[in-house]
């Protein structure tokens, strides 16, 4: 029996329309939809539009709905067309006909959107907790590999002499910013749009503060219309959840190049490593390469998400069922890639070689510049003094003080000393540079952070 047969339909849904439109990926918002519905009921007793008793009657059975749910009893029917429709069932066999006063003054369209508000506004609230977790491994890892040195990479070339901990650390910050995402789409999610109708409100004296405010939900929805037919916080949501995995995707990317035998960076724990059914002697990071390439399936969500809008008429369309698949699957995946990833790297070693000489060439540039000559012309001069070295098979190590002053009098003997990665590394001296200095600031700022979070 579904919600809408009787009335108008003479005859009951065919078994192909039913297999195709039947919906049972929004089971997981039953507890949801109950909570709605008990916020809904409360409201239509105060307004009147429930007597006392009816509204106690449909409270009491809702509340004993919702313990079943909690419970994971709820047993779902074959013949229910979704989750509301479950619902509505479930009230009728334990309150016979009154369960039909429940809809007064609401439709399934702002009782979807609703769902969906409440379900979003707790996994916020969980992405936001994970990530802030996987900040904190972040943190102890940058404390604890302390001053080692690494070269930051640009082109995937050698660039600079940097903390390791720097590089730990711009993840860090990355995820906060995600942090930060998720907290900012909370406030357009946290706005209730139960009153809405079907699209265009209702004769009868509901009254939608009243079910906001029960809900807990910040705000209410300005249009009926904008409340039943927006999902422009769902596809927030998704974006939120893809930048957070493009992130985790871009960290995995680092860690498989880092534990590769050719750089050789860091070893993974056994516990969180797969072997090869063939070669004996692998050890692979499978976690990684999941997250990386989970992330594609983000990105996939994401275009669904925003195809899905385009070019749908006002107001609620059938099409907007398919929304719920594509949410949770992102959040999902993020949420498994934040644990699984975030075990990882808090059981992974760390044991990096030293940086080569080269990644001191610019501040070798910039000590030239120091005394007056202009960038282009440091630039050039440390080329070519890079150039002979390679063609001598040395590096900066190998140099001395006659020979640098020999290859051009713009050098002062003194220069050599410069040419040292770590001793070039903690003369850059520049705001949220990669030096240890920068890096301490950085370690009091995210600390802040997770202490007030
Ligand atoms: N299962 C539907 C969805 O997820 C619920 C809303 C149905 N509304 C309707 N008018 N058929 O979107």
């Amino acid at each position: 029996m579904t919600l809408w047969s009787g009335g108008r339909f003479e005859e009951g849904p065919a078994e192909s329309l039913w297999r195709f439109t039947v919906d049972t990926s929004d089971r997981r918002m039953l507890v949801d939809d109950i909570t709605g519905s008990i916020a809904h009921a409360t409201m239509l007793g105060r307004v009147g539009l429930l007597t006392p008793d009816e509204a106690s009657l449909l409270l009491e059975a809702l509340g004993a709905i919702k313990d079943e749910a909690e419970a994971s009893r709820f047993v779902f029917l074959d013949t229910d067309e979704d989750v509301h429709s479950a619902v509505e069932r479930r009230l009728g066999e334990a309150i016979g006909d009154i369960a039909g006063k429940l809809h007064t003054g609401r439709s399934r369209n702002d009782q979807v959107a609703l769902d969906l508000r409440l379900y979003l506004k707790r996994s916020a609230r969980d992405r936001i907790s994970q990530l802030t977790g996987f900040i904190r491994v972040l943190v102890e890892l940058a404390e604890a590999v302390g001053d080692t040195v690494v070269p930051s990479y640009t082109h995937l070339q050698q660039a600079q002499a940097v903390p390791l901990a720097h590089h730990l650390l711009a993840y860090a910050w990355m995820f906060k910013r995600d942090i930060e995402r998720f907290s900012d789409a909370g406030k357009r999610i946290d706005v209730s749009p139960l009153g809405a109708g079907a699209s265009g409100g209702s004769s009868l004296p509901i009254d939608a503060g009243t079910s906001a405010e029960i809900l807990g939900l910040a705000s209410v929805f300005d249009n009926s219309m904008d409340a039943v037919g927006a999902r422009d916080f769902a596809s927030e949501y998704v974006w939120c959840a893809t930048q957070s995995m493009l992130h985790l995707s871009r960290l995995a990317e680092d860690l498989l190049l880092w534990s590769t035998s050719e750089f050789g960076w860091v070893t993974f724990s056994d516990s969180f490593t797969t072997g090869s059914s063939a070669m004996p002697h692998k050890k692979n990071a499978d976690i990684a390469e999941l997250v990386r390439g989970k992330a594609a399936t983000l990105v996939g969500d994401l275009t669904s998400i925003a195809a899905l809008q385009k070019g749908l008429p006002m107001t609620y369309n059938r099409d907007l069922q398919e929304d719920k698949r594509i949410v949770f699957h992102a959040d999902d995946v993020l949420a498994g890639s934040l644990e699984a990833l975030g075990g990882m790297l808090s059981t992974a070693d760390f044991h990096t070689p030293d940086p080569s000489d080269w990644v001191a060439a610019l501040d070798l540039a910039e000590i030239l510049v120091l005394r007056g000559i202009p960038f282009r012309e440091a630039h050039h001069l440390v080329g070519g003094l890079v150039a002979e070295l390679v063609a001598r098979g040395e590096s900066f190590a190998d140099l001395t003080a006659d020979q640098i002053t020999e290859f051009d009098a713009r050098f002062v003997a003194d220069d050599i000393a410069s040419v040292d990665p770590v001793r070039s590394m903690e003369d850059r001296v520049t705001h949220g540079g990669g030096s240890m200095a920068s890096v301490a600031v950085q370690l009091v700022a995210l600390e802040d952070f997770l202490a007030d979070s």
